[in-house]
């Protein structure tokens, strides 16, 4: 049985989403959050289709991966997902997400996933239950729990999935897997300390870590790894 992951000392892994990045100069965004202390890159996938927005392809994962040495963490919002999961991980993904409503065969993508040497993530919807992977837990390396109805950056916190963390985090436990609960979705100061608290290893922010610009990408990034919890 693999040993259980826990959160760092240094507080939760941080995966700055390029969507809030500026698009004309993503190569130096991406160093500058690297350099800034950011633990992944998280690439929002978006097909116009399965959400209301249209972002970016393989191609910019190529050509983003060799500026950055952190993990690149690609949550794709397309429907469907099989046909492209090979040019995501050729282009470098390291993780690749998809939504259990993109496609009818949850498990087979996973196992796809996982056979093209990339880490398999399942993404929640606020709607998704999750009862949607109890019978796949083996096949899963990460969850990701959208704290937003996905499509677009900047949206407020769903403090209505806090509890569904918990549940996927009794569940994770009680098996005893090696699976890692990312948070996706108005991640600010405030909340990353409530997604910890109910226990997410590792959390996805764009707005706040890419507003003020690049000398202040440091202080947004340690401002979201600090264990204190806000009043409410
Ligand atoms: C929403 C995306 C998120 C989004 C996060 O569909 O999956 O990754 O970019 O942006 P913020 O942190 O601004 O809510
Ligand atoms: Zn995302």
């Amino acid at each position: 049985m693999s040993p259980r992951p826990t959160i760092p000392a240094s507080g939760p892994l941080i995966s700055p989403s390029i969507l809030a990045a500026d698009f004309a100069r993503l190569g130096e965004e991406v160093r500058a959050v690297e350099a800034a202390g950011a633990d992944w890159l998280h690439i929002d996938v978006m097909d116009g289709v399965f959400v209301p927005n249209i972002t970016i392809g393989p191609q910019v994962v190529k050509a983003l991966k060799p500026h950055v040495s952190i993990p690149m963490d690609v949550h794709l919002m397309i429907a469907p997902a099989d046909p492209h999961l090979e040019a995501f991980a050729e282009a470098g993904a390291d993780i690749i997400s998809v939504h259990p409503e993109a496609g009818p065969h949850l498990n087979r993508t996973l196992k796809r996933i996982r056979e093209l040497g990339a880490k398999a993530g399942v993404v929640f919807n606020p709607s998704t239950p999750v009862e949607t992977i109890e019978w796949m837990l083996e096949d899963v390396d990460l969850v990701l729990v959208m704290s937003v109805n996905p499509g677009f950056g900047g949206q407020s916190f769903m403090a209505s999935q806090l509890p569904k963390i918990e549940r996927l985090r009794t569940m994770i436990d009680r098996a005893g897997l090696n699976i890692l609960i990312e948070v996706d979705g108005g991640v600010t100061a405030v909340t990353a300390p409530q997604c910890v608290a109910a226990g997410a290893h590792a959390l996805v922010a764009g707005t706040a870590v890419f507003k003020g610009g690049a000398q202040a990408y440091a202080q947004n990034i340690a401002a979201l790894k600090s264990p204190v919890l806000a009043p409410a």
